[in-house]
Formats: structure tokens, sequence, C-alpha cells
């Protein structure tokens, strides 16, 4: 059997998967290309189109991220390949630590004190109780639900979105267009934790920002396409003094690199990080893609992607 395994530090991934499939053959986007062709299954995470097309019999393809979006939208993917994606492997921790930071960084002012003191401003703000900082998670999937939970035990009160109805112990749930108006309307942080598709493309644009109380603010560990960033400027307003936006975190954008000349960069109420709220860990992922390849091997079920819906 052999598995394309492509991902960076490959040297680590691939001693581990070897270490938990020993009868495998793995190559790697470094082997020759006659021997890297043609694998009966893909261990990738956005491949090159030359690699995938190379691979014209893969029986069983593992995403190794959360979001399929960057797999279904290259060209060379093959055709009707089951395809598994990681859930949760230990991402939703690491999503969920950045969110509470986040999250506290806007209830404790962070972001005010850090303004304050470019000019040198000695100003205390009363706090804001957690019971009184609503959160919005949008997406409830793997890691929005594990994230959400997190959050609501920190002590805020926390709302949740997703298309289709769900119920979480201690989250209040919303679902629907309808249920969305409903949170965006109550939320002092909102958290954007829902797949890339086309169905959630600019989910928030100028009408959802309106919808948000005076003075909310955004983060965004998800995927940039939910944002419609000239929407997100003019909500946010300019230079320091707070819009009806009141600041950002983002971590997720439309093209990534964020291109040096992004206005994203320089404006002093967003803050950009490179993508690493949740970067995937080795040992449960591995896991996760040694027990899907022997369960694609023994013809068992697998939970895979709907193509179509986008995760
Ligand atoms: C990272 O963005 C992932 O989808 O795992």
């Amino acid at each position: 059997m052999r598995i394309l395994l492509h991902i960076d530090d490959i040297e680590a991934w691939r001693d581990a998967l070897a270490e938990r499939l020993p009868e495998a053959e793995i190559v790697t986007a470094d082997d020759p290309a006659e021997q890297r062709r043609d694998a009966d299954y893909l261990a990738v995470w956005k491949p090159s189109e030359t690699l995938l097309r190379e691979q014209t019999r893969a029986r069983g393809i593992v995403n190794l991220g959360a979001g399929v979006d960057a797999l279904l939208n290259n060209p060379a993917l093959p055709k009707g390949v089951p395809i598994v994606k990681l859930r949760d492997a230990g991402m939703s921790e690491l999503i969920g630590d950045y969110v509470r930071y986040g999250v506290l960084h806007f209830q404790r002012d962070f972001d005010r004190y850090r303004r304050q003191q470019t000019r040198h401003e000695w100003r205390e703000h009363g706090v804001v109780e957690k019971r009184d900082w609503p959160v919005g998670v949008l997406g409830l999937g793997a890691i929005g639900s594990k994230v959400a939970a997190m959050v609501a035990a920190d002590g805020f009160p926390v709302h949740g979105w997703s298309r289709s109805p769900k119920s979480f112990d201690g989250i209040t749930c919303h679902h629907g267009d309808a249920g969305l108006t409903e949170l965006l309307g109550q939320v002092r942080t909102l958290v954007l934790l829902l797949p890339g598709t086309s169905a959630t493309r600019h989910i928030i644009d100028a009408e959802a920002l309106a919808k948000l109380p005076e003075g909310a603010s955004l983060i965004n560990p998800g995927r940039g396409s939910l944002i419609d960033e000239a929407a997100l400027l003019e909500s946010l307003g300019e230079g320091v003094n707070e819009g009806r936006l009141r600041g950002v975190l983002l971590d997720a954008f439309p093209e990534e690199p964020l291109p040096e000349d992004s206005p994203l960069w320089s404006h002093p109420r967003i803050w950009v990080t490179p993508h690493m709220a949740g970067p995937t860990p080795l040992g449960e992922a591995v896991d996760q893609v040694a027990e899907a390849i022997r369960a694609f091997e023994a013809g068992e079920e697998l939970e895979t992607v709907d193509p179509e819906a986008g995760y």
C-alpha cells in the first residue's frame, strides 16, 4: 500500500505515520515523480495541482486539516474519491485558547489600554462583567462546539449558530437565517468558525455587521472568505477612534499570506495573526490518518466529506 503524504514538517509526519502503519510505503513530494505517483491513499494538506494530477488510482483521501475548502477547490482533485477530514485532533483546544485570549482582549479593554499607552495616557475603564458580555460562535462543528464550550466554561454567556438546528448543554443555540439575526443582535464578541463554502462566503457583510450591537468586536480564526472585507473596514471606521465595530482579531484571510499592501496590516484596531490559531497537531492527527486508512482498506463505513456542501 502506497501513501502520498504532503504537509509541512514532513519528516516528523513521515516517521509518525510509518510507526503506525509499518506495512505502508510512504512517499512525498520530495520523491521522484515515478515513485510518488499513483498512490493508494493520499494524506495531504494543500497539495499542488501537479502532485494531485499524478494520482490516478487513489482509493481514499485524508485532508490533513479541518477545512476542506482548499482541497475541494483544487482543479486536479481526483473525482469521486472519498475524502475524510481531521476532526478536532487537538485543534479545537488551540483555537479555543486563541478565542479566549481574543474575548478577554476586548472584555478587559487591552485594546484600549494599548492605544492609551501610545499616548502615555493613564486611565482605567470600568470592567463589564463576563455575564454581561455575550459571545456568539458561528459554526458548531467539531471545532466550533468545543470552542463555544470553552468560552462558556470561562463564565461568558455563549450563543451558537449553525445552518440546521443543533443543541449543546450550556450554549444558547440558534439556526437558520432568523436565528442568525437573533444572535447577531445580542453578542458583544462574534467568533467565526464556519467552513469556507459558497453558502458561507461573505456571511459577514454590511447587513450582518449592521445587526451587531454598537461597539461589538469580531474574532475570525475560521476562513477569510466569511467576511466581506470592504464592509468590515467600513464598519470599523478609520483610525484609533472606535467605530460601530470596536476591533477585530483576524487569523484567516481570503489570500494567504496576507498581501504586504493589505490595509488590514496597518489598521490600528485590527490584530493580524498568520493563520496560527489551530495548527494541525501531530499526535492525534496521525492517529486519525492511520485509523482512516485502515478503515478504507477494510471497506468500513467512514464519515466522509460532502463535496457539494463543502465540509
Ligand atoms: C486550518 O485552517 C484547517 O482547516 O485545519
